[in-house]
C-alpha cells in the first residue's frame, strides 16, 4: 500500500469532540484495577501515556455488580469507580486526548464467586458456555463456567437500567463517551446471536426481538447525554466464547441501519476476526451515515490506506499501542516499533502495562520495522490443558 500516512494525522471531529488524529485505542482489558473495580494511579498513568492517539477507548469497564466476570477489571458503578475514573479522566484530558469508556457486562461469561451473594450469571437464556472454552487467558475463577440463569424480564429491564446508570457515571467520571461491547461473547451479543438467546417473548426469536436488547440499552443511555455520547462496538458473525449466529448477515443488515438512525457517536468494527463467517465490513459500512472505526490487524499503511479510502474515519490499534505508549509519535516520524509481549497482557503490575520505552529509549534489536503489522492476537478462549480439567 502506497497511501502516505499523513493523511492519519489529520484532526477529526467526533461530535462536539476534535481528535487530534485517526488513531485510537482499542479496548484492552489489562486487569490492573482493584479488586473492587476501582481504577488505580497505575490505570491513570497507562492512559495518560498513551492519550496522544486521537481517541482511547478503555478497556471492557462492568457497568454493574452483576455484569463483573473477571479479577482485577474495573467497574462503573459505585461513587468509589467514579472518582478512580475521574483522575483518568482528567490525565487524559490534561495531556489533550479524549476518552469513551467501553461499558462490558460479562452476562454467561461469569462465575457465582466473581457476583454478589454468589448469584448465577446471567443471560438470555440458560445456555452453558461448552466447558472446554473455559479456560480463558484472563483471571477469572479457574473452574468451568456454571449454567447461566435465564433472565425474568423484569432482570432484563433492570440490566438496561443498569447501562443508563453506568452512562450517567460516565458523565459524573468525565468521560467523553461509553461504547458498548456487543462483540465477542458478552452480554449484548449473547442477546443478539441464535445459540445463546433461545427466548420467544419480546427479547428472543426474530432478528428484530434478539436486536431489542441492545437497542433499548442505546435508547436508555441516550436520554443521559443524547446519542452522540454512546457508541457499540459489534463483531458480526464473530463466534467468539462459543456465541454463534446462524445468520448474521440478516441480523446484523438490520441492526446497523437501525444504530444509524439512532446518529450513535461512532460504530467500531473490527475486521475478519478469528471464527467469523460473515466479514461484513464493506456491506455495513454502507448502511451506517456516522463515523467508523476500523479495527484489528491493521498498520500504519494499511490505516493510512482505510482512512485515504474513506472506508473509516478512525482505525483503532490494540496490541501496538499497547506496546507503544507513543505509537502516533513514531508512526508520523516512520520510527520502529517496540513488539508487544503476550505473557504480560493481563498480568499484575507495571511490567508490560507502563514500562513500555518511549522513543527513543529501548533496545533496537528487538523493535518492529514501523510498517509491522500487530501480530495475530491469542485466541482469547484458550482451551483447557488436558491436565487442567
Ligand atoms: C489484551 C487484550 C485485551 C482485549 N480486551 C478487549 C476488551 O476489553 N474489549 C474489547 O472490545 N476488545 C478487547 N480486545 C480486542 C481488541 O480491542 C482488538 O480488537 C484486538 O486486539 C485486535 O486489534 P489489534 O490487531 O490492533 O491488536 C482485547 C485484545 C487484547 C490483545
Amino acid at each position: 500500500v502506497s497511501t502516505p500516512s499523513d493523511v492519519l494525522f489529520e484532526p477529526f471531529r467526533l461530535g462536539k469532540l476534535t481528535l487530534r488524529n485517526r488513531l485510537a485505542l482499542a479496548p484492552l482489558t489489562r486487569q490492573r484495577s482493584h479488586l473492587s473495580g476501582v481504577p488505580t494511579e497505575l490505570n491513570v498513568e497507562y492512559y495518560r501515556q498513551r492519550a496522544s492517539a486521537g481517541l482511547l477507548i478503555t478497556e471492557g469497564t462492568a457497568p454493574s455488580a452483576m455484569g463483573m466476570g473477571y479479577l482485577f477489571e474495573p467497574g462503573l458503578f459505585t461513587e468509589e469507580h467514579v472518582v478512580g475514573w475521574r483522575r483518568v479522566t482528567d490525565a487524559v484530558h490534561a495531556e489533550g486526548g479524549a476518552i469513551f469508556c467501553q461499558l462490558m457486562h460479562n452476562g454467561r461469561l461469569s462465575d457465582p464467586l466473581m457476583l454478589p451473594d454468589g448469584r448465577d450469571p446471567l443471560a438470555p437464556s440458560a445456555v452453558r458456555p461448552d466447558p472446554s472454552l473455559n479456560y480463558s487467558p484472563t483471571p477469572r475463577p479457574n473452574r468451568p463456567y456454571p449454567l447461566p440463569k435465564a433472565m425474568t424480564v423484569r432482570e432484563i429491564h433492570d440490566t438496561i437500567d443498569e447501562f443508563r446508570r453506568a452512562t450517567e457515571r460516565a458523565v459524573l467520571a468525565g468521560f467523553d463517551g461509553v461504547e458498548v461491547h456487543a462483540a465477542t461473547g458478552y452480554l449484548p451479543i449473547q442477546f443478539l446471536s441464535t445459540n445463546t438467546n433461545l427466548r420467544d417473548d419480546a427479547f428472543g426469536g426474530s432478528v428484530e426481538k434478539r436486536a431489542s436488547f441492545l437497542l433499548s440499552c442505546v435508547d436508555a443511555m441516550s436520554t443521559v447525554a443524547g446519542a452522540s455520547y454512546v457508541a457499540v462496538k459489534i463483531l458480526p458473525g464473530s463466534t467468539a466464547q462459543g456465541v454463534f449466529d446462524a445468520e448474521p448477515e440478516k441480523m446484523y443488515t438490520y441492526l446497523v441501519p437501525q444504530l444509524s438512525k439512532r446518529g450513535i457517536a461512532y460504530l467500531q468494527l473490527p475486521q475478519g476476526a478469528e471464527g467469523n463467517t460473515w466479514d461484513g465490513y464493506a456491506t455495513l459500512r454502507r448502511l451506517f451515515d456516522g463515523p467508523m472505526i476500523a479495527a484489528r490487524g491493521f498498520s500504519r499503511p494499511t490505516a493510512a490506506a482505510m482512512v485515504a479510502d474513506g472506508n473509516a474515519e478512525l482505525v483503532a490499534f490494540g496490541q501496538l499501542l499497547l506496546a507503544n505508549p507513543d505509537l502516533a509519535t513514531r508512526f508520523q516520524n516512520g520510527w520502529p516499533l517496540n513488539r508487544p509481549v503476550t505473557a504480560t497482557y493481563y498480568s499484575q503490575g507495571a511490567e508490560g502495562y507502563t514500562d513500555y520505552p518511549f522513543y527513543p529509549d529501548g533496545d533496537p534489536e528487538t523493535m518492529l520495522p514501523p510498517d509491522a503489522p500487530a501480530p495475530v492476537r491469542v485466541r482469547a478462549t484458550t482451551p483447557a490443558p488436558a491436565a487442567a480439567r
